[in-house]
């Protein structure tokens, strides 16, 4: 069993703060942030707004746009690196606030910036297996929680909310998931991990060489498995961490630039919930139509990095 995309839906809180904010803030300026990292705003979450407020946000939205109640959907994954609570998952807290009156698994994957990809190669997996009828991926995350404010290399590049999918089985292999890889090296650790006082503690430079090597290393990766080129993929939608590891990512593998879907300008990093919202830009803003190929790279702590290859 394949599977085919049936539904999205994307929540950003109502606080959006400028660059020009962030020279009020701390020692920086609007020209820095822009010309190293693209970014020009990004959404910040109420204090009182959570993880699973996001994340239930986005997936009554998606089930909205499905025509799908929460009962027609057989497993849960949210993808989040920055729950409040320690347990229940917020999967499960989703299921509870959209008061599912039907059992089924619901649980989170961590797999930082590269979570959402993570939780894409479950959903294949479970596909495959004929497990399955209806899967919902969430990517949601709540970065500001972990924002050091005396650390201006760091505090700048995040922003929070969270994005929904729901995929539905298909006997077509060429819809919906078709094919993800996701690699780990942990011994990646110290370039970028969250601290014991839940603070961001990332070695900029070293990230961005692994960034620039390891996105484009998984998406050619899977488009070789696949047997297909770039002119042949539609959209490329790498993880929105930086407007220049994106271009440079694209650059190596040879693929168009114009054809590279780009909100870290509006959003910033987004960790987890970073590729869902960038798809649902996309789809809400007619950019990516029906039926098109889109190449999904992604990166981030762990080390982790993968890619999907999906159709929607
Ligand atoms: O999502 C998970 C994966 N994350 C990533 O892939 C992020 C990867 N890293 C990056 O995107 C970039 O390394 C950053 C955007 C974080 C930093 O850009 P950079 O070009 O690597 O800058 P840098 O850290 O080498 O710093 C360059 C200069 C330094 O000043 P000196 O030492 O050259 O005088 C910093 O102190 O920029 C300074 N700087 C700032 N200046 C103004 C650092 N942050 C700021 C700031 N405003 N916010």
């Amino acid at each position: 069993m394949g599977s085919r995309l049936v539904g999205y839906g994307a929540y950003l809180p109502e606080r959006v703060v400028t660059n020009k904010d962030f020279e009020k803030l701390m020692d920086t300026t609007e020209e820095w942030i822009v010309s190293r990292t693209g970014m020009q705003e990004r959404h910040f979450a109420r204090d009182d707004e959570t993880v699973a407020d996001m994340a239930t946000s986005a997936a009554e939205l998606a089930l909205k746009n499905s025509n799908l109640s929460i009962d027609d959907i057989d497993m849960i994954i949210v993808a989040t690196t920055t729950p409040e609570l320690d347990f229940p998952s917020v999967g499960v807290q989703v299921q509870g606030r959209l008061n599912a009156t039907k059992t089924v698994p619901a649980f989170d994957v961590r797999g930082a910036c590269t979570g959402y990809i993570y939780a894409m190669h479950c959903a294949r997996a479970f596909f495959a297996a004929g497990m399955y009828k209806r899967i919902m991926i969430i990517g949601a995350e709540k970065m500001t929680r972990f924002i050091n404010w005396e650390e201006r290399g760091t505090a700048v590049l995040f922003g929070d909310g969270a994005g929904a999918l729901i995929f539905e089985e298909s006997n077509d292999k060429d819809t919906g998931i078709i094919d993800t890889v996701v690699m780990a090296d942990g011994t990646g650790f110290g370039m970028l991990h969250g601290t014991l006082d839940h603070k961001i503690s990332m070695n900029g430079p070293e990230t961005y060489k692994k960034a620039v090597t390891l996105m484009p290393e998984a998406a050619a990766f899977i488009m070789k498995n696949a047997g297909i080129t770039v002119d042949q993929v539609d959209w490329l939608i790498p993880h929105q961490a930086n407007l220049r590891i994106m271009k440079t990512a694209a650059e190596t593998i040879g693929f168009p630039l114009e054809k590279v879907v780009v909100t870290v300008d509006k959003y910033a990093n987004t960790s987890a919930a970073s590729g869902v919202l960038a798809l649902a830009y996309g789809m809400d803003n007619g950019i990516i139509k029906k039926g098109q190929l889109i190449l999904y790279p992604a990166f981030g702590s762990g080390l982790t990095w993968g890619s999907a290859l999906f159709r929607v």
